[in-house]
């Protein structure tokens, strides 16, 4: 039997090897990436803004989070999945919580959930891990509650701001999560986190001393644009290939050169000419 999220997590820590993540979205991304060496993949609820085009994370519906884990899943063969509770799965609706995050293993397949620290978070994360199950937690920059943190900020840049993202990384890991996300978080101060934690930290925009790191694939691959914070590293550029190769598809129908003989399909002569006959041509 394949081992639990949790144990093979701590197992690379122990092991001093990095984990390596990334967001993950659809049935197709999720087949490149599913063969590509990663440890396991986010479905995370920045598909509201890289995906469905919305302003902000807190708009994605537990539905569409719920068909687009199901969608990856369907993908991977060996690669974790881990579904991002969106804000109305447990923030809004606190009581719902539990259920919601039955839902995204039992009827999406996701192997754990992550949620975001908020103030509820201790009651609704000891309930979920309660009912067996796993549990990554996120801290530093939570884009959910970015509002009530002064906006998209680094997080823990502050003695008394570092101590009480140190507190909730604790916290997280006493409460039974078997993983810390941490956000935008000073290098400095993650590397601590992570060196006085037994439970691996990942990190996206907090430095090398992490457990593992975490990216917006889009972000990797160059499908995105606007503000790209400073923490990415472009490893393609999807946007230009890909907007290469519409124009490319655009010049070739126009000038008739595509489709060519060996991309279409063809009838055998005499029953051309029986067709032709048929309709009087
Ligand atoms: O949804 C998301 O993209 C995230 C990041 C931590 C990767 O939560």
């Amino acid at each position: 039997m394949r081992e639990t999220v949790a144990k093979y997590f701590l197992d690379r820590k122990q092991q001093g090897r990095k984990l390596c993540l990334l967001t993950c979205y659809d049935y197709s991304f999720a087949k490149i990436l599913d063969a590509a060496g990663l440890d396991a993949v986010l479905v995370g609820d920045s598909l509201a803004n890289v995906v469905l085009g919305y302003s902000s994370t807190k708009e994605v519906s537990l539905e569409e989070m719920l068909n687009h884990t199901r969608a990856v899943k369907k993908a991977m063969e060996k690669t974790f999945v881990i579904a991002d509770m969106p804000f109305s799965a447990y923030q809004i609706n606190s009581s719902r919580a539990v259920d919601n995050a039955l839902r995204f293993i039992d009827e999406a397949g996701a192997d754990c959930i992550k949620i975001e620290w908020f103030e509820e978070f201790v009651d609704i994360a000891e309930k979920i891990i309660k009912k067996g199950i796993p549990v990554m937690a996120h801290i530093g920059l939570t884009p959910q509650t970015a509002d009530k943190l002064g906006g998209f900020k680094v997080q823990g840049r502050n003695a008394l701001d570092a101590q009480r993202l140190f507190q909730q990384a604790g916290l997280c890991q006493d409460l039974g999560c078997f993983s810390v996300v941490l956000e935008c978080v000073p290098f400095k101060v993650s590397q601590v986190i992570t060196s006085k934690l037994n439970v691996p930290t990942i990190g996206i925009g907090s430095g090398r001393g992490c457990s593992g790191q975490i990216l917006v694939s889009y972000d990797l691959l160059g499908l995105t644009s606007g503000n790209i914070p400073k923490f990415v590293r472009k490893y393609a550029d999807l946007s230009f290939l890909s907007r290469k190769a519409v124009e490319n598809f655009v010049r070739n129908v126009v000038e008739g050169s595509f489709p060519d003989k060996a991309e279409s399909f063809s009838i055998p002569e005499e029953e051309f000419v029986k067709f032709k006959e048929a309709i009087g041509e």
